[in-house]
């Protein structure tokens, strides 16, 4: 079948076709190409098209597409275990393996997904201290439970609704929302609700309304209200974990959260999260403590071996990191150039291998205000353009792009050629 006819049969059978929302390309007005398959940067079509792929399944695919290592710990493992549903040996080397080479984790949960990890955070939050309060960012998404839907970004933000039906207003009331990279705006929260915050959550350096790293100023100014008023800080790097830096974007601020999620990349493409933190707060999940969390799947065989080879590999050739940010930089420095010949006016965010054009006048692009300026008329046009071009982006102005490591100077240049033909009328 073609890609437009798997894609109408499957409108019958999934809400919107889909499994997740922005898969749909709902906002870019077109249908999306069924992919079949992925080799190192590369995704095919049902049609055959060959695309450079620059969404990596939204991140976790940092090693590229169907990697030798992460194929053969999957295929090993799957010859003698699929799932128990009891420890095994595989989830104590993915624990120790993270708790020894990450910052800030004594102790690690596994858990199915991002999501699974932010709540499970939240929740870990409000059991240590007794309170009910989250504070979160507008423009920040940590995945799809109620509390976290309130001003969020990603699919949230790109359908351009103010949050999700379906959620309680207990969720909503117990949900409080500050402006990311503005220290007034935290300050005035915690001066006003301070002693009822059980946890802050934050993504540090933003990917969900386009790439925006928080300010140092302005985290540090967060952790000292968070020491002031006992409140936990949770950093959510299931994106920037293991992206931005292999210790993720605490090792790049050196700042020290209670708690850390994450997800994606961790897993080797396979559905996984974890979160992690000091002791004394880890030691009150049950079956030590009373915060009860659980789960049929959670540690699963196969996704700790693929989650451990990824790892590993990552950790053992740090090279990978001097790769990406090498052709991230010459990718921005090409893309900025080919823009200002042709007078289009973009400002580039990029964090080593994440990335956002955004396509404003405004010289800055450091809040959701900023953002909100943004011109998503062109991000379409710019988008359908590349994609006919073989370039595989986010479908939304308001997502990061992702780099590979399997991605090489001749990828970047592809990049740089297709959008040195985009017109802005086009
Ligand atoms: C920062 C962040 N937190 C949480 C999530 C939720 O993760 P998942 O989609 O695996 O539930 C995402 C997903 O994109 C994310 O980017």
């Amino acid at each position: 079948m073609r890609n437009a006819e798997i894609f109408e049969e499957s409108k019958k059978y999934m809400p919107g076709g889909v499994n997740s929302p922005v898969r749909a390309f709902k906002d870019m007005e077109m249908n999306p190409p069924i992919i079949k398959r992925g080799e190192g940067p590369y995704v095919y079509d049902e049609e055959g098209k060959e695309y450079i792929d620059f969404v990596g399944a939204w991140g976790p695919m940092l090693l590229g597409h169907c990697d030798d290592d992460v194929v053969k710990a999957i295929k090993e493992t799957s010859e003698s275990a699929i799932a128990f549903g009891a420890p095994t040996e595989l989830e104590l080397k993915l624990s120790k393996h993270m708790c020894e080479t990450l910052d800030n984790v004594e102790m690690i949960r596994m858990v199915n997904s991002g999501t699974e990890a932010t709540m499970s955070a939240i929740k870990l939050a409000r059991g240590y201290t007794g309170r009910d309060k989250i504070l979160k960012f507008a423009g920040c998404y940590h995945g799809h439970f109620d509390g976290f839907l309130v001003s969020a970004g990603s699919g949230v933000l790109t359908e351009g609704i103010p949050g999700s039906k379906g959620v309680p207003q207990e969720s909503i009331k117990n949900t409080l929302v500050a402006k990311f990279n503005d220290i007034n705006s935290i300050r005035e929260v915690f001066e006003a609700q301070g002693s009822h915050i059980a946890g802050v959550i934050i993504e540090p350096i933003a990917g969900n309304m386009g790439v925006i790293p928080a300010e140092k100023e302005f985290l540090e100014e967060l952790r000292s209200l968070c020491d002031q008023y006992e409140t936990l800080l949770i950093f959510d790097e299931v994106m920037t974990g293991f992206r931005v830096a292999y210790k993720g974007a605490q090792s790049l601020y050196n700042i020290k959260p209670d708690l850390v999620t994450y997800a994606k990349i961790m897993g080797g493409g396979l559905p996984c999260g974890a979160y992690g933190g000091r002791r004394d707060i880890m030691e009150n999940l049950s079956p030590l403590g009373g915060v009860y969390q659980a789960g049929t799947m959670s540690g699963n065989p196969i996704v700790m071996a693929a989650g451990y080879a990824t790892l590993r590999k990552l950790y053992y050739n740090p090279s990978y990191y001097e790769h990406l940010e090498r052709i991230g930089h010459t990718l921005q420095r090409l893309l900025e150039n080919v823009a200002e010949e042709k007078g289009i006016k973009i400002k580039i965010n990029r964090c080593g291998a994440m990335m956002t054009l955004f396509f404003t006048e405004s010289p800055q692009v450091k809040t959701y205000e900023d953002v909100m300026t943004c011109n998503t008329e062109i991000y379409k046009a710019f988008f359908k353009h590349m994609l006919s071009e073989g370039i595989y982006l986010p479908p939304s102005q308001f997502e990061a792009l992702f780099l590979c490591v399997k991605h090489d100077e001749e990828h970047i240049g592809r990049f740089v050629k297709a959008f040195s033909k985009f017109e802005l009328s086009s």
